[in-house]
């Protein structure tokens, strides 16, 4: 593409995201929300479809992307979804329709994109999944797929779970009971970190789980969801198992606007890594938190210019990511970026 036809589809693709978040989001803004501006640069044109900003994860992803774009000279033409499948299929239409060189998406749900996948197919542009994964029947409807192993985020929560049990069991306990809060229903973070966590922890006679709710990864719905768990398990809950940071810290509000003493009274295990997660964790409020890392823009932009040169590149990619616990030595861990 022409230098100047860039710069004219970049003008076009930027007033066509501000109208689609204009209109989608009804002049209402979710948790957390802020406005992204798009980044003119020359090279490559990235259409990114985010799915929203609901916790400091996704926050820090997005930045990173924009962050990682500037450096590699791309133009990303970001849309905010707002946590909205029917927002993120638009996006994806308008980025086909101004035949931008690459799309990212980070899919809201699993189910649902076979359409607008087959569009972007026909179109001949290349489709990245970034963080969450997608159930589909043609695995050639998108190009690629980076991001966080949510499967095994879950069975690393677990296997925290049954170190800290054999401590727990000391004092002649039968049972040990957990909570979960789970995240987006349909979601592919919410099902495998679900999955991951009960194939070890339910066939181990030594748990019971008394209930899983959809707190929707959502720092409010972290607290409404515990105000209910406290009440309709009085004194019954040692283990709180949360999907993500941004929940968790809402419980522990809860927690301790009720007496409980998190870290102690109740054992708490968070997913994410983000700052204000660790804090917690070094002080004792936290006892695991299984890192998943919102830092991919710079192999989402790598990924994107092999794609486009037809250089080889990796269908599937994972970041290295480790589990933080109360029983590591965390004093040299550096800030965490988000
Ligand atoms: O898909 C990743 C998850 O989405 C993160 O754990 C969570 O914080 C975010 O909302």
């Amino acid at each position: 593409m022409r230098r100047v036809e860039r710069s004219l589809l970049f003008c076009i693709l930027a007033a066509v995201c501000l109208l689609l978040s204009g209109c989608t989001g009804a002049g209402k803004k979710e948790e957390g929300s802020t406005e992204q501006a798009p980044q003119e640069q020359a090279g490559l044109v990235i259409g990114f479809s985010q799915l929203g900003s609901e916790s400091a994860w996704r926050l820090g992803n997005t930045a990173s992307m924009e962050r990682a774009a500037k450096e590699h000279g791309i133009s990303l033409v970001v849309d905010n979804g707002m946590q909205k499948q029917e927002n993120q299929i638009a996006a994806i239409r308008s980025f086909i329709a101004y035949r931008v060189d690459v799309i990212v998406f980070a899919p809201i749900v699993e189910d649902g994109w076979t359409n607008v996948l087959q569009e972007a197919k026909d179109a001949g542009i290349p489709v990245i999944m970034m963080d969450r994964v997608i159930n589909i029947k043609d695995s050639d409807l998108y190009t690629a797929y980076i991001g966080p192993d949510h499967y095994l985020e879950g069975v690393k929560a677990a296997k925290y779970l049954q170190k800290k049990a054999e401590e727990l069991m000391a004092d002649g306990r039968e049972k040990i009971r957990i909570a979960e809060l789970s995240g987006t229903e349909g979601s592919s973070p919410m099902i495998s970190r679900y999955q991951g966590f009960h194939d070890l922890i339910d066939r181990d006679d030594r748990f019971e789980v008394l209930e899983t709710v959809s707190g929707d990864f959502l720092r409010s719905k972290g607290r409404e969801c515990m105000q209910n768990l406290l009440k309709k398990y009085p004194d019954q809950i040692d283990v709180l198992y949360s999907h993500n940071d941004a929940m968790t810290l809402g419980a522990i509000e809860v927690m301790e606007e009720n007496g409980i003493r998190p870290g102690e009274d109740i054992v708490i295990i968070s997913v994410d890594g983000e700052q204000a997660a660790i804090d917690l964790l070094k002080e004792g409020r936290i006892n695991c938190v299984v890192e998943c890392s919102p830092m991919l823009g710079d192999a989402v932009m790598d990924l994107a210019e092999r794609i486009v040169s037809g250089k080889d590149y990796s269908r599937v990619s994972h970041p290295d990511e480790v589990c933080f616990t109360e029983y590591d030595d965390l004093s040299g861990l550096e800030p965490r970026g988000y």
